[in-house]
Protein backbone atom coordinates (compact mmCIF):
# COMPACT_ATOMS: atom_id res chain seq x y z
CA UNK A 1 0.00 0.00 0.00
CA UNK A 2 1.44 3.18 -1.16
CA UNK A 3 -0.73 6.15 0.51
CA UNK A 4 -0.13 10.00 -1.10
CA UNK A 5 -1.79 13.17 -0.21
CA UNK A 6 -5.89 13.09 -0.59
CA UNK A 7 -5.82 14.93 -4.19
CA UNK A 8 -9.56 15.22 -3.79
CA UNK A 9 -11.83 12.25 -6.15
CA UNK A 10 -11.99 11.60 -9.45
CA UNK A 11 -15.19 10.65 -11.19
CA UNK A 12 -13.96 7.88 -14.07
CA UNK A 13 -16.73 6.94 -16.59
CA UNK A 14 -16.10 3.89 -18.43
CA UNK A 15 -13.67 2.56 -15.62
CA UNK A 16 -15.14 -1.40 -15.60
CA UNK A 17 -12.29 -1.98 -18.35
CA UNK A 18 -9.90 -0.73 -20.94
CA UNK A 19 -8.38 2.91 -20.80
CA UNK A 20 -11.59 3.84 -17.55
CA UNK A 21 -10.41 0.91 -15.50
CA UNK A 22 -6.28 2.04 -15.96
CA UNK A 23 -6.90 5.68 -15.35
CA UNK A 24 -8.37 4.81 -12.04
CA UNK A 25 -4.98 2.77 -11.04
CA UNK A 26 -3.11 5.49 -12.60
CA UNK A 27 -4.93 8.05 -10.57
CA UNK A 28 -5.33 6.03 -6.83
CA UNK A 29 -1.65 5.89 -7.45
CA UNK A 30 -1.45 9.33 -7.53
CA UNK A 31 -3.64 9.94 -4.13
CA UNK A 32 -6.96 10.12 -5.60
CA UNK A 33 -10.08 8.55 -4.20
CA UNK A 34 -12.15 7.53 -7.06
CA UNK A 35 -15.82 7.07 -8.19
CA UNK A 36 -16.03 4.14 -10.90
CA UNK A 37 -18.93 5.01 -13.40
CA UNK A 38 -20.29 1.95 -16.07
CA UNK A 39 -23.18 -0.30 -16.63
CA UNK A 40 -21.33 -3.89 -15.32
CA UNK A 41 -21.53 -3.52 -11.33
CA UNK A 42 -19.61 -6.56 -11.01
CA UNK A 43 -17.29 -5.41 -13.15
CA UNK A 44 -16.46 -2.10 -11.40
CA UNK A 45 -16.41 -3.78 -7.90
CA UNK A 46 -14.29 -5.74 -8.72
CA UNK A 47 -11.90 -3.13 -10.28
CA UNK A 48 -13.23 -1.35 -7.10
CA UNK A 49 -11.93 -3.68 -4.58
CA UNK A 50 -8.31 -4.59 -6.43
CA UNK A 51 -7.34 -0.47 -6.40
CA UNK A 52 -8.64 -0.45 -2.87
CA UNK A 53 -5.87 -3.02 -1.87
CA UNK A 54 -3.15 -2.13 -3.66
CA UNK A 55 -3.60 2.08 -2.62
CA UNK A 56 -5.48 2.51 0.24
CA UNK A 57 -7.76 5.23 -1.38
CA UNK A 58 -11.40 5.19 -1.04
CA UNK A 59 -13.34 3.94 -3.95
CA UNK A 60 -17.33 3.89 -4.55
CA UNK A 61 -19.12 2.45 -7.70
CA UNK A 62 -22.14 4.43 -9.59
CA UNK A 63 -23.21 1.68 -12.19
CA UNK A 64 -24.78 3.73 -14.95
CA UNK A 65 -25.92 3.12 -18.50
CA UNK A 66 -24.86 6.33 -19.94
CA UNK A 67 -27.79 6.40 -22.98
CA UNK A 68 -30.54 5.85 -19.92
CA UNK A 69 -31.83 9.32 -19.35
CA UNK A 70 -32.04 8.60 -15.52
CA UNK A 71 -29.40 6.80 -15.06
CA UNK A 72 -26.73 9.68 -16.62
CA UNK A 73 -28.95 12.47 -14.43
CA UNK A 74 -27.92 10.50 -11.38
CA UNK A 75 -23.93 10.69 -12.50
CA UNK A 76 -24.44 15.07 -13.87
CA UNK A 77 -25.97 15.10 -10.12
CA UNK A 78 -23.53 13.55 -8.39
CA UNK A 79 -20.91 15.74 -10.41
CA UNK A 80 -23.33 18.96 -9.68
CA UNK A 81 -23.59 18.42 -6.14
CA UNK A 82 -20.45 16.97 -4.96
CA UNK A 83 -18.14 19.42 -4.22
CA UNK A 84 -15.15 16.76 -3.30
CA UNK A 85 -14.57 15.48 -6.76
CA UNK A 86 -11.77 17.85 -8.40
CA UNK A 87 -11.29 15.44 -11.44
CA UNK A 88 -14.06 14.31 -14.15
CA UNK A 89 -12.31 11.81 -16.80
CA UNK A 90 -14.75 11.53 -19.61
CA UNK A 91 -14.25 8.36 -20.89
CA UNK A 92 -16.67 6.12 -21.82
CA UNK A 93 -17.55 5.49 -25.82
CA UNK A 94 -17.50 2.68 -28.00
CA UNK A 95 -17.30 2.10 -31.96
CA UNK A 96 -18.97 0.87 -34.55
CA UNK A 97 -17.52 -0.45 -37.39
CA UNK A 98 -18.59 -0.47 -41.11
CA UNK A 99 -19.59 2.10 -43.86
CA UNK A 100 -22.75 4.26 -43.42
CA UNK A 101 -24.73 2.93 -45.97
CA UNK A 102 -24.69 -0.91 -45.01
CA UNK A 103 -25.31 0.54 -41.05
CA UNK A 104 -27.49 -0.33 -38.36
CA UNK A 105 -28.20 2.92 -38.09
CA UNK A 106 -30.21 2.47 -34.58
CA UNK A 107 -26.24 1.17 -33.37
CA UNK A 108 -24.75 4.71 -34.63
CA UNK A 109 -27.93 6.22 -32.51
CA UNK A 110 -26.71 4.84 -29.60
CA UNK A 111 -23.26 5.67 -29.92
CA UNK A 112 -23.77 9.06 -30.77
CA UNK A 113 -26.12 9.34 -27.27
CA UNK A 114 -22.75 7.97 -25.54
CA UNK A 115 -20.11 9.95 -27.28
CA UNK A 116 -21.67 12.77 -27.58
CA UNK A 117 -24.97 13.41 -25.90
CA UNK A 118 -23.56 12.26 -22.51
CA UNK A 119 -20.12 13.30 -22.80
CA UNK A 120 -21.60 16.98 -23.07
CA UNK A 121 -23.92 16.61 -20.06
CA UNK A 122 -21.32 15.57 -17.62
CA UNK A 123 -18.57 17.71 -19.11
CA UNK A 124 -20.97 20.84 -18.30
CA UNK A 125 -21.86 19.29 -15.13
CA UNK A 126 -18.14 19.19 -13.82
CA UNK A 127 -17.52 22.55 -15.27
CA UNK A 128 -20.28 23.78 -13.27
CA UNK A 129 -18.83 22.88 -10.05
CA UNK A 130 -15.45 23.14 -10.70
CA UNK A 131 -16.02 26.83 -12.36
CA UNK A 132 -17.78 27.73 -8.97
CA UNK A 133 -15.03 26.36 -6.93
CA UNK A 134 -12.53 28.09 -9.46
CA UNK A 135 -10.42 24.36 -9.58
CA UNK A 136 -10.70 21.02 -11.49
CA UNK A 137 -9.38 18.52 -14.18
CA UNK A 138 -11.77 17.62 -16.72
CA UNK A 139 -10.28 14.72 -19.00
CA UNK A 140 -11.89 14.36 -22.03
CA UNK A 141 -11.03 11.36 -24.06
CA UNK A 142 -11.65 12.38 -27.92
CA UNK A 143 -9.39 9.94 -30.62
CA UNK A 144 -6.76 10.93 -33.28
CA UNK A 145 -9.35 9.70 -35.54
CA UNK A 146 -10.86 13.07 -34.94
CA UNK A 147 -8.13 14.26 -37.23
CA UNK A 148 -8.66 11.86 -39.72
CA UNK A 149 -12.12 10.96 -40.83
CA UNK A 150 -10.81 9.44 -43.90
CA UNK A 151 -9.23 6.15 -41.52
CA UNK A 152 -12.64 4.66 -40.20
CA UNK A 153 -16.90 5.43 -40.55
CA UNK A 154 -17.35 9.10 -40.25
CA UNK A 155 -19.84 8.71 -36.87
CA UNK A 156 -17.18 7.56 -35.04
CA UNK A 157 -14.82 9.68 -35.61
CA UNK A 158 -17.23 12.70 -36.18
CA UNK A 159 -18.44 11.94 -32.16
CA UNK A 160 -14.47 12.15 -31.48
CA UNK A 161 -14.04 15.13 -33.38
CA UNK A 162 -17.02 16.35 -31.51
CA UNK A 163 -15.27 16.17 -28.38
CA UNK A 164 -12.13 17.58 -29.72
CA UNK A 165 -13.92 20.48 -31.17
CA UNK A 166 -15.90 20.67 -27.10
CA UNK A 167 -12.68 20.25 -25.08
CA UNK A 168 -10.79 23.43 -27.36
CA UNK A 169 -14.02 25.54 -26.95
CA UNK A 170 -14.37 24.58 -23.18
CA UNK A 171 -10.46 25.86 -22.47
CA UNK A 172 -11.21 29.11 -23.83
CA UNK A 173 -14.62 29.50 -21.31
CA UNK A 174 -12.79 27.51 -18.04
CA UNK A 175 -9.42 28.39 -18.34
CA UNK A 176 -10.15 31.85 -16.73
CA UNK A 177 -12.16 30.32 -13.94
CA UNK A 178 -9.11 28.22 -13.22
CA UNK A 179 -10.69 24.84 -14.24
CA UNK A 180 -8.62 22.99 -16.82
CA UNK A 181 -9.39 21.00 -19.80
CA UNK A 182 -7.21 18.10 -21.63
CA UNK A 183 -8.41 16.29 -24.95
CA UNK A 184 -6.94 12.73 -25.27
CA UNK A 185 -6.47 12.19 -28.70
CA UNK A 186 -5.57 8.07 -28.38
CA UNK A 187 -4.35 5.90 -31.49
CA UNK A 188 -5.22 2.74 -31.92
CA UNK A 189 -4.77 0.98 -27.86
CA UNK A 190 -5.54 -2.31 -26.98
CA UNK A 191 -8.75 -2.99 -25.08
CA UNK A 192 -12.29 -4.51 -25.35
CA UNK A 193 -13.36 -2.06 -27.75
CA UNK A 194 -12.16 -3.46 -31.27
CA UNK A 195 -13.93 -6.78 -30.42
CA UNK A 196 -17.55 -4.75 -28.77
CA UNK A 197 -17.52 -3.28 -32.03
CA UNK A 198 -17.44 -5.76 -33.95
CA UNK A 199 -14.04 -5.27 -35.65
CA UNK A 200 -10.86 -7.57 -34.56
CA UNK A 201 -7.73 -6.08 -33.50
CA UNK A 202 -5.87 -8.79 -34.71
CA UNK A 203 -6.17 -6.91 -37.92
CA UNK A 204 -4.44 -4.00 -37.11
CA UNK A 205 -0.67 -3.81 -37.92
CA UNK A 206 1.29 -3.92 -34.40
CA UNK A 207 3.06 -0.82 -35.25
CA UNK A 208 -0.24 0.79 -34.66
CA UNK A 209 -1.33 -0.93 -31.34
CA UNK A 210 -0.42 0.97 -28.08
CA UNK A 211 -0.84 -0.99 -24.90
CA UNK A 212 -3.27 0.98 -22.68
CA UNK A 213 -0.63 0.94 -19.89
CA UNK A 214 1.70 3.14 -21.97
CA UNK A 215 -1.44 5.32 -23.25
CA UNK A 216 -3.11 6.51 -20.18
CA UNK A 217 0.95 7.24 -18.68
CA UNK A 218 1.55 9.56 -21.57
CA UNK A 219 -2.16 10.75 -21.61
CA UNK A 220 -1.35 11.78 -18.01
CA UNK A 221 2.10 12.73 -18.31
CA UNK A 222 0.62 15.56 -20.88
CA UNK A 223 -1.85 16.60 -18.45
CA UNK A 224 1.79 17.39 -16.13
CA UNK A 225 3.11 19.13 -18.82
CA UNK A 226 0.15 21.86 -18.82
CA UNK A 227 -1.11 20.34 -22.11
CA UNK A 228 -4.48 21.27 -23.67
CA UNK A 229 -4.64 18.17 -26.00
CA UNK A 230 -2.12 15.44 -25.88
CA UNK A 231 -1.47 12.81 -28.69
CA UNK A 232 -0.01 9.79 -26.97
CA UNK A 233 1.67 8.54 -30.36
CA UNK A 234 2.53 11.83 -32.19
CA UNK A 235 6.69 11.99 -31.99
CA UNK A 236 7.00 15.78 -32.63
CA UNK A 237 4.78 18.45 -30.44
CA UNK A 238 5.68 21.28 -33.29
CA UNK A 239 3.64 19.31 -35.69
CA UNK A 240 0.51 19.97 -33.90
CA UNK A 241 1.36 23.38 -33.51
CA UNK A 242 1.93 23.58 -37.13
CA UNK A 243 -1.61 22.14 -37.69
CA UNK A 244 -3.05 24.29 -34.57
CA UNK A 245 -1.07 27.47 -36.46
CA UNK A 246 -2.57 26.73 -40.10
CA UNK A 247 -5.85 26.37 -38.33
CA UNK A 248 -5.80 29.79 -36.74
CA UNK A 249 -4.26 31.65 -40.02
CA UNK A 250 -7.70 30.63 -41.59
CA UNK A 251 -9.51 32.77 -39.30
CA UNK A 252 -9.64 36.36 -40.44
CA UNK A 253 -11.14 35.11 -43.49
CA UNK A 254 -13.62 32.51 -42.48
CA UNK A 255 -16.49 35.19 -42.26
CA UNK A 256 -16.22 38.37 -44.86
CA UNK A 257 -18.60 40.69 -46.08
CA UNK A 258 -18.14 39.35 -49.93
CA UNK A 259 -17.59 35.97 -51.47
CA UNK A 260 -13.80 34.93 -52.58
CA UNK A 261 -12.83 36.10 -55.90
CA UNK A 262 -12.71 32.93 -57.15
CA UNK A 263 -16.57 32.39 -56.90
CA UNK A 264 -17.72 35.80 -58.45
CA UNK A 265 -15.59 34.98 -61.14
CA UNK A 266 -17.20 32.07 -61.93
CA UNK A 267 -20.92 33.37 -61.23
CA UNK A 268 -19.73 36.55 -63.78
N1 LIG B 1 -9.04 1.57 -27.61
C1 LIG B 1 -8.81 2.40 -28.64
O1 LIG B 1 -8.17 2.02 -29.64
C2 LIG B 1 -9.28 3.83 -28.56
C3 LIG B 1 -8.70 4.76 -29.43
C4 LIG B 1 -9.12 6.08 -29.39
C5 LIG B 1 -10.10 6.45 -28.48
N2 LIG B 1 -10.64 5.54 -27.65
C6 LIG B 1 -11.71 6.01 -26.73
O2 LIG B 1 -11.33 5.68 -25.41
C7 LIG B 1 -12.49 5.55 -24.59
C8 LIG B 1 -12.41 4.26 -23.80
O3 LIG B 1 -12.36 3.19 -24.71
P1 LIG B 1 -11.72 1.76 -24.42
O4 LIG B 1 -10.84 1.45 -25.56
O5 LIG B 1 -11.20 1.69 -23.04
O6 LIG B 1 -13.05 0.89 -24.58
P2 LIG B 1 -13.58 -0.40 -23.82
O7 LIG B 1 -12.46 -1.27 -23.40
O8 LIG B 1 -14.64 -0.96 -24.70
O9 LIG B 1 -14.24 0.23 -22.51
C9 LIG B 1 -15.36 1.07 -22.63
C10 LIG B 1 -15.83 1.44 -21.24
O10 LIG B 1 -17.02 2.23 -21.36
C11 LIG B 1 -18.07 1.59 -20.63
N3 LIG B 1 -19.35 1.81 -21.31
C12 LIG B 1 -19.69 1.38 -22.55
N4 LIG B 1 -20.97 1.70 -22.80
C13 LIG B 1 -21.43 2.36 -21.70
C14 LIG B 1 -22.68 2.92 -21.35
N5 LIG B 1 -23.73 2.89 -22.18
N6 LIG B 1 -22.79 3.52 -20.14
C15 LIG B 1 -21.75 3.53 -19.28
N7 LIG B 1 -20.55 3.01 -19.56
C16 LIG B 1 -20.40 2.43 -20.75
C17 LIG B 1 -17.70 0.12 -20.56
O11 LIG B 1 -18.20 -0.53 -19.43
P3 LIG B 1 -19.56 -1.37 -19.34
O12 LIG B 1 -19.61 -2.29 -20.52
O13 LIG B 1 -19.43 -2.05 -18.00
O14 LIG B 1 -20.65 -0.34 -19.33
C18 LIG B 1 -16.18 0.24 -20.40
O15 LIG B 1 -15.85 0.47 -19.05
C19 LIG B 1 -13.69 5.61 -25.57
O16 LIG B 1 -14.24 6.90 -25.52
C20 LIG B 1 -13.06 5.35 -26.92
O17 LIG B 1 -13.80 5.93 -27.98
C21 LIG B 1 -10.26 4.24 -27.65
Amino acid sequence: MNKKANQGRALITGASTGIGATYADRLAARGYDLVLVARDAARLEKVAQEIKARYGVQVEILPADLINKDELLRVEQRLRSDDGITMLVNNAGMAVQGKLIEADIDRYDTMIQLNVVAVTRLAAAAATTFGKRGSGDIINVASVLALAPEMFNGVYSGTKAYVLNLSQSMQTELAPLGVRVQAVLPGATRTEIWERSGGSISQLPPEMLMEVDAMVDAALAGLDLGEAVTIPSLPQAADWNAFTAARHALGPNLSRNQPAQRYLAHAG
